[in-house]
């Protein structure tokens, strides 16, 4: 089953033709990111117009990357939110046009499920199998998975009993991870967006430097970062004498430390099998290296997608509105964009 994939619900327009929900055919993704740069964060109308300009030639791309053409679609995933309304508007517009025009199955697909099917996609091994699973084509997802998906809207924890059943079952009740890195970052004048420029920044940097806060919520599976960050904007205004490289590495440490202890506390408490990272901030060097000692630790595999499916793509969207078809769901041409939708599977 050939699918489209469409994704607009932030400042990256992109569009992917995915097969099974695993192979990926091709992945455009244009990042608006040098746009936003300039105001230090993304700006909806302008993120808005800028989709409008370019899904046209995305689209192109995306089948002429692919060697097809829409006449061999099967069916057409949109993300039909969260995200910025009219962001979403654009994506959702062009899958709509496609799904009538060429009389194709529509399914729209939660953003954050989006984020974790990027899991399921082949991920560069070569279509390599995961220990003990039957076969190439198969699903490399081992039931119960605990999921940590951390981008610049979510930090959650989800419960991921099969590749359309998720449960989320901690969130962070303030700002998301990517969020607090962003905003660290322009506290210390780095620039946007600052996930992946504090992740570089602190490899040059000592982690045990400053002691910053770390919001455990003894109890809770949630999260909280903006005592963290608060922290480090006395810091920064109180003159620190430490350099920034210190304390781009103390400030990240403290969120990774966090991330990664709830997350195997939650995977222990929940029997997970597996676990599995997703979402932007799943792109640092500092996180994934964390992440895989734990895991290894705990004798529990673990499954990051690589870097680029990590941020926002189309092909996760693809992956996700797969299985969402192949359990029998199906959208109408009525279905709109929710710029808060909850994750209901
Ligand atoms: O998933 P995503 O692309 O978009 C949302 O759904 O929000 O995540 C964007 C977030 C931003 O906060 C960005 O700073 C962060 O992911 N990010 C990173 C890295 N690359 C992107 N954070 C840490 N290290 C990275 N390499
Ligand atoms: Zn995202």
């Amino acid at each position: 089953m050939r699918l489209l994939g469409i994704e607009t619900s932030c400042d990256e327009t992109s569009v992917a033709v995915v097969e099974d929900g695993r192979r990926i055919r091709s992945n455009v993704v244009a990042s608006q990111v040098d746009v936003h740069a300039r105001f230090g964060g993304v700006v909806p109308e302008i993120a808005s117009r800028h989709h409008v300009e370019s899904i046209g030639a995305i689209l192109a791309a995306a089948l002429e990357d692919a060697g097809t053409d829409l006449a061999a679609m099967d069916a057409v995933a949109t993300t039909a939110g969260p995200g910025l309304q009219g962001a979403l508007l654009v994506g959702l517009t062009a899958a709509k046009s496609i799904a009538f025009a060429c009389d194709l199955p529509l399914v729209g697909v939660h953003h954050i499920h989006g984020h974790v099917a990027a899991n399921f996609l082949e991920n560069g091994e070569g279509g390599k199998p995961p220990d003990g699973a039957p076969g190439a084509d198969a699903s490399p997802l081992r039931p119960p998975a605990l999921c940590l998906v951390v981008s610049g809207g979510h930090t959650d924890l989800i419960v991921v009993r099969s590749e359309v059943d998720l449960d989320v079952i901690g969130r962070t009740r303030d700002d998301a991870a990517g969020e607090a890195l962003d905003k660290g970052a322009r506290v210390l004048g780095l620039g946007y967006p600052g996930g992946p420029i504090i992740d570089r920044l602190a490899q040059q940097g000592r982690p045990d430097a400053v002691p910053f806060p770390r919001a455990w919520l003894p109890g809770s599976r949630d999260f909280s970062f903006s005592g963290l960050k608060t922290a480090l904007l006395r810091e920064a205004q109180s003159g620190s004498p430490h350099p920034v490289a210190d304390l781009a590495a103390s400030y990240l440490q403290a969120i990774v430390d966090v991330l990664v202890a709830k997350t195997l506390a939650a995977a222990r408490d929940v029997g997970a099998r597996q676990v599995m990272l997703a979402g932007g901030v799943a792109a640092s060097t500092l996180l994934r290296a964390r992440m895989e000692r734990a895991c290894a630790d705990a004798g529990l595999p673990l499954r990051i997608p690589p870097r680029a499916l990590c941020t926002d793509n189309a092909a996760m969207i693809a992956a996700a509105g797969y299985y969402l078809l192949r359990a029998g769901r199906r959208d109408d041409l009525d279905l709109n964009a929710v710029a808060n939708l909850p994750l209901i599977t």
